[in-house]
């Protein structure tokens, strides 16, 4: 999905492709790079950015650390992008941190930035408007933070993840809600299905965020999952989880490579 240039010439290419645009919104530019909008949310330690729409508990517990962003309605997809990662650079503006070579940061999305359709002057997260509500740590790398806002070029990236898929049992033996989280390749799930030892594969439905949820009767089996990502790709976790698995524990499957 991304090609790697390197920095000199990807900074090339998207100055070629923001001269084309000439101040053009929605239009796409070369490479998968587009443009968009970045503003901030919360304070340098990110407490804030924790549990956001996404259905994430503790980012740094959960691997995203600080190195996230919520995505305004037209990137969020009702959810379904949660966990997509993103390259995003400053662009053409005064408040963008220079350097030799493009500064750029990877974030991965955890968060929705919700629109205020209430607020007389343009609501930076309304739709059509593509725009990241970074974590203050990610948007003082790449701007001078009493800007507020800058305009920004990104590009979905594959994401980097340690370990494998993590899989949250939560909810009751009724309706089992799975959080699944620390997702690589490319990162956003669309599908996820159960299967007990003694059950067949059973299709999950997505509740909110990345939690999906079953009322198939897997409590005191071993469970498996079948995780497909955006790009149709699919993932099989065999006996992730052992007979004995309890409510609230989290284990660990295989990964995308
Ligand atoms: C994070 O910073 C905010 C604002 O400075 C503060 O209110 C909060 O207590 C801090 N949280 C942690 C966990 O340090
Ligand atoms: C998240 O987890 C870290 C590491 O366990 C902890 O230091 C931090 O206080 C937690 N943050 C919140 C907001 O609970
Ligand atoms: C970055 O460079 C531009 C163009 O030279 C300049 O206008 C801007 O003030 C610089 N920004 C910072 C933060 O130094
Ligand atoms: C929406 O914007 C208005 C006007 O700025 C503000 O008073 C209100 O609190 C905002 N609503 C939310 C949910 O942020
Ligand atoms: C799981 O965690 C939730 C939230 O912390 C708590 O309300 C619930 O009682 C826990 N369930 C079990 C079985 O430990």
């Amino acid at each position: 999905m991304v090609v790697n240039l390197n920095a000199t010439a990807a900074h090339t290419l998207l100055m070629i492709a923001i001269a084309v645009l000439a101040g053009s919104v929605d239009a796409q530019i070369e490479d998968g790079w587009d443009v968009a909008h970045a503003t901030n949310y919360g304070s340098m330690n990110g407490s804030e950015t924790m549990q956001g729409a996404c259905g994430y508990g503790n980012l740094t517990e959960q691997g995203y650390g600080l190195e996230t962003t919520a995505l305004s309605t037209a990137l969020f997809n009702g959810g379904l992008r949660c966990g997509a990662c993103y390259e995003i650079m400053c662009r053409d503006s005064k408040w963008c941190l220079n350097s030799t070579k493009p500064i750029t940061i990877h974030v991965t999305a955890t968060n929705f930035c919700p629109p205020n359709y209430t607020q007389p002057t343009g609501n930076w997260c309304n739709p059509p408007l593509k725009h990241f509500d970074l974590s203050q740590p990610m948007f003082r790398k790449i701007a001078i933070y009493e800007s507020g806002i800058v305009p920004v070029a990104y590009r979905r990236v594959y994401c980097s993840k340690h370990g494998g898929i993590r899989f949250e049992m939560k909810g009751n033996p009724y309706w089992i809600l799975v959080l699944v989280y620390n997702v690589g390749g490319v990162g956003d799930v669309t599908n996820v299905k159960v299967k007990g030892s003694n059950t067949n594969w059973v299709q999950m439905t997505r509740s909110w965020g990345q939690n999906w949820v079953t009322g198939a009767p897997i409590v005191g089996q071993s469970v498996s999952f079948q995780v497909t990502t955006s790009d149709g790709r699919m993932v099989e976790s065999i006996n992730v989880a052992p007979a004995t698995w309890k409510f609230n524990q989290t284990f660990e499957g295989n990964q995308f490579k």
